[in-house]
């Protein structure tokens, strides 16, 4: 099997890094991770990425003049990681127009609560505060805007009535982990297509002939 090139972009923790790089090891998974990139030196993503024997890179944003200047040191590195798509797995950095337009459709994010609701740093304690109950994650393709872009699947979470912000969050992260290989995978088999905020996924081949459906989903098909 072709095995896509991928670079993820971290700032943290990586947990959602984990669940991409346990999903690249399968064999018959259609994606590999050639480079992960931090803007944080003492991100533990990077930590992760090295125990894998994954490439990894630290960009600090810190130490660019502008946004756009430090977007550009990371296509660099993406490019010549050869990498084909992108996956922003908590990318914590804003990223300029032109970036997001040279990834167009290429780059997907992964974001803790049912966009278009919660969008923002504080998913988990907005959604509280809203008292909904039904929170969960999103994976969707990026646009310029934050948190925003056509969606690709959404795994949705009960809110319980004793949940604080950290009750929520591990048990959307648990769903996170099951939403991010789904999505990329569809991506890097060639079965999402975009017509303005619909994406269509197309059904696999003939070999293992399930329907996709982006909501509530069956791992893996
Ligand atoms: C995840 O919950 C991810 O959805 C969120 O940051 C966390 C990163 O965790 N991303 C965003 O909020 C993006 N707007 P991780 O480093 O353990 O994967």
């Amino acid at each position: 099997m072709i095995k896509r090139k991928v670079g993820v972009l971290i700032s943290g923790n990586g947990s959602n890094l984990q669940a991409l790089i346990d999903a690249c090891q399968r064999k018959d998974y259609p994606a590999e991770i050639a480079v992960v990139i931090s803007n944080k030196a003492n991100a533990f993503g990077l930590t992760r990425a090295a125990r894998a024997g994954v490439a990894c890179e630290v960009i600090d944003h810190q130490r660019y003049e502008s946004r756009e200047a430090f977007d550009d040191a990371m296509h660099e590195m993406l490019e010549r990681h050869k990498v084909e798509f992108v996956c922003l797995a908590g990318f914590m950095r804003l990223l300029s127009a032109a970036f997001v337009r040279r990834w167009q459709d290429r780059m997907i994010n992964i974001h803790p609560s049912l966009l278009p609701a919660f969008k923002g740093i504080s998913s988990h304690r907005d959604a509280i505060a809203a008292g909904v109950r039904v929170s969960g994650c999103t994976v969707h393709f990026v646009r310029t805007e934050m948190d925003v872009g056509p969606i690709i699947i959404q795994s949705a979470v009960a809110v319980l009535p004793q949940d604080t912000p950290e009750t929520l969050g591990t048990r959307v992260l648990e769903q996170e982990h099951i939403c991010y290989p789904q999505a990329l995978k569809w991506l890097a088999e060639g079965r999402l297509s975009v017509q303005g905020q619909i994406v269509s996924v197309k059904e696999s081949t003939p070999q293992n002939p399930t329907k996709a459906s982006g909501a509530l989903i069956n791992p893996l098909d």
